[in-house]
């Protein structure tokens, strides 16, 4: 391996279907697991008709061969256009990209389907598309390995937690919010294997569709019009009863547990209670933040050894202050501190992407990226492929 550091751009976009987050990040080999500094960091949202062509397949049960084709190239040149973007304003030459790719399924149970039986994923977004744009080789499709060697194929993130935040005496606990929930959770002292690490439930996935389906808006800006509302205690508890919430870790969530019809579901049992849409809304961000509390609760407190735990918030549910303040409230007692990542280091719309950079370098470089703690993989594995400028 060589000694010489990279500038790797890496680049997200997440279940919201919001846009691309790139983070470029100056990766240098260290003696137990690379140094990262993140150099630059921007955000671009989907232009309108994308983004409806993204939702539209994510939930589509019939489609056209030539609609996800078309998509798959289109998104390609979408993520070469934002890390050229990005490079161009902050005048940047780069060595290598990871891109995640935009999830269309994913299906992390083993299934049968024409007389086998396995668990699937697909990420679209031609990375040989983003290779010939930018003259930069590609690193991508880091799912899939993990899955055939076991895993859930997420979360993907645990890697790039450990190597950045892991801490000889504090607990930490790194909460990205995105459409989906997912932390890592790192005891002090404690080594990659010590990591648990999976995917909550909903994040903001069922804020932003009611807010759509309420209020005509895109998101609820900072929770205010959660923050006007009041949480509907009968119909949180109601459903708290998903089964999802009861399945132990590894697991993994996405629009096929808490898309539209889930949504729906919370929505109808709210209105016959209360007919205040901000009541409604008060009571899916209360379902957020108690699904991500009970999960740590259960699942990963009791292996933070009495320790103090910061509890680090990142995506863009970090934005959302109604969701933070009822984190804080209900974490508090349980010795955590609740901040958003931008106070240790990472703006809240970078930490995936720098994550992904991290996993392009590794795969780069024939190294592993999947935690097998987090995933339920057999053993670690090196993710994705390369496509080659
Ligand atoms: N200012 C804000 N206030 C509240 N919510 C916000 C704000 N900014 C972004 N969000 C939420 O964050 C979501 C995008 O988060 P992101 O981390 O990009 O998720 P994903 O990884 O799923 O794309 C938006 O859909 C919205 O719900
Ligand atoms: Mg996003």
């Amino acid at each position: 391996m060589s000694a010489k550091s990279m500038m790797v751009a890496g680049v997200m976009s997440g279940t919201s279907a919001d846009g691309i987050d790139v983070a470029v990040v100056r990766i240098t080999p260290g003696k137990l697991h690379p140094k990262h500094v993140l150099v630059a960091h921007e955000g671009f949202t989907y232009p309108v008709a994308l983004r409806r062509a993204v939702l539209a397949a994510m939930n589509a049960s019939a489609t056209s061969t030539a609609e996800l084709a078309r998509l798959n190239w289109r998104l390609g040149l979408a993520y070469a256009e934002a890390v050229k973007e990005t490079a161009g304003r902050h005048k940047i030459k780069l060595d290598l990209v990871g891109c995640h790719g935009q999830t269309l399924y994913h299906q992390a149970r083993v299934e049968s389907y024409l007389g086998r039986k396995f668990a699937c994923t697909w990420q679209v977004g031609e990375s040989q598309a983003i290779a010939a744009e930018l003259g930069v080789p590609v690193a991508s499709n880091f799912r899939p390995m993990d899955m055939l060697a076991g895993g859930q194929g997420a979360p993907l993130v645990p890697l790039f937690d450990y190597v950045f935040y892991a801490d000889k005496k504090r607990g930490r606990v790194l909460q990205n919010i995105g459409g989906i929930a997912n932390f890592s959770a790192i005891p002090a002292d404690a080594s990659p294997d010590a990591v648990v690490a999976f995917d909550s439930g909903p994040g903001n996935m069922i804020i932003d569709w009611m807010t759509h389906e309420l209020f005509g808006k895109e998101f609820d800006r900072n929770g205010a019009l959660a923050a006007a509302g009041t949480v509907i205690v009968p119909v949180l508890a109601e459903a708290l009863r998903h089964p999802y919430y009861r399945i132990k870790p590894p697991k993994t969530a996405g629009r096929e547990q808490f898309g539209r019809e889930y949504a729906a579901q919370l929505l109808a049992a709210c209105r016959k209670r209360s007919k205040s849409p901000n009541d409604a809304l008060a009571t899916a961000t209360a379902l957020t933040a108690e699904t991500i509390v009970r999960s740590y609760k259960r699942f990963a407190h009791p292996r933070m050894k009495g320790c103090g735990v910061d509890f680090i918030v990142s995506g863009g549910g970090a934005r959302n202050r109604t969701l933070m303040a009822m984190l804080a409230e209900r974490l508090e007692p349980l010795n955590c501190t609740v901040t958003a990542s931008g106070e240790h280091g990472l703006p809240v719309d970078a930490k995936e992407a720098a994550a992904f950079a991290l996993l392009a370098w590794q795969t780069w470089n024939r190294l592993p990226g999947n935690v097998p703690s987090a995933t339920g993989a057999k053993r670690a594995m090196i993710l994705g492929q390369v496509s080659y400028a």
